[in-house]
């Protein structure tokens, strides 16, 4: 048994891929990637320029789950456009994370991808780790203001991907956006801002990063994203926009529960911290055994099914 996927017409073979997290900067990382079973490679946030991101430490892994401040390091949009052609003979979709500084800079971005065989853009509204910086995806004028000037960059497709909300009134907003800008995927979601962790041993944080504060992700995450998931899939059913399901998956169980609060694919990266790229092959494994196990054939016979009250 074998599980399949499409999002804006691109083919993914397997339902699990890679989120935009700190192991997918170098080549080495994305190649590595690229020789494991992750559907999908998923480049590290772009920016204009290359970034040496935050102070280290800024990620640690911890009994309730990952926090990280890692400031977008990445090699900058040039290097990243060079690497494509090496990246394509994986024969999966290449993702491009784009989180430009400012309107402009993702426009440049964009501009610059629009020529090379990249066969999507996530562009990331939600991260909370650069100082001084908003995150877009809580401005809903911003975000309009952004899509309308990205939208004129139409040869590859783009999706968003959010921040949690934590009040269903946001997601709905996000959602009218999301259906106004036709937007094919939404990835649900980065990881929940500002938190503090302290270490009992030093009683200081367990990061430098931005301030020792940093994003909240892993298994403390997933039932804020599980709940993201849910209600973007109530607000978006009728449309064609498709939900990759983020925070938490580290069992094929994980990826189950995803789908059945409405996701139609998941990405990883707490897990790839503890874990490396063998997790992609082993979660999609236990994922089809849990679905044979239930005698389930395809993801749309449980897909937003977990609704008590229907
Ligand atoms: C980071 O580079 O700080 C993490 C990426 C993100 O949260 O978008």
């Amino acid at each position: 048994m074998n599980f399949s996927s499409s999002l804006a017409n691109t083919s993914f073979n397997g339902l699990l891929f890679n989120a935009s997290g700190p192991l997918c900067i170098t080549q080495e990382d994305l190649e590595s990637i690229g020789n494991s079973k992750s559907a999908a490679i998923n480049i590290k946030s772009i920016t204009v320029e290359p970034r040496a991101g935050n102070q280290e430490p800024f990620w640690a892994l911890t009994h309730i789950g990952g926090i990280n401040s890692v400031g977008l390091p990445n090699l900058g949009y040039k290097a990243y456009i060079q690497m494509v052609p090496k990246l394509k003979t994986f024969t999966k979709p290449i993702i491009a994370s784009v989180s430009g500084l400012s309107i402009e800079d993702n426009e440049t971005i964009f501009k610059a991808l629009q020529d090379t065989e990249i066969d999507l853009i996530e562009l990331n509204t939600a991260c909370p780790n650069i100082e001084g910086k908003a995150m877009i995806g809580y401005d809903f004028e911003q975000t309009r203001a952004l899509l309308t000037r990205l939208k004129l960059f139409n040869k590859i497709p783009f999706g968003l991907k959010l921040p949690p909300y934590l009040d269903p009134i946001l997601i709905q907003e996000m959602a009218e956006i999301v259906k106004e800008f036709e937007i094919p995927f939404i990835s649900c979601c980065n990881t929940a801002g500002n938190a503090l962790i302290i270490d009992p041993l030093t009683d200081r944080s367990v990061i430098k990063g931005k301030d020792g504060l940093g994003g909240l992700s892993g298994a403390a995450l997933k039932p804020i994203a599980l709940g993201n998931v849910a209600m973007f899939y109530r607000a978006l059913k009728d449309t064609n926009t498709k939900i990759i399901g983020i925070g938490g998956i580290e069992s094929g169980r994980d990826l189950y529960d995803y789908i059945l609060a409405g996701a139609d694919m998941g990405q990883v990266a707490t897990v790839m911290m503890h874990e490396g790229n063998g997790c992609f092959e082993r979660i999609q494994t236990e994922f089809c055994i849990l679905m044979k196990e239930k005698n389930i054939r395809k993801i749309e016979d449980i897909q937003g099914s977990w609704d008590l009250s229907i």
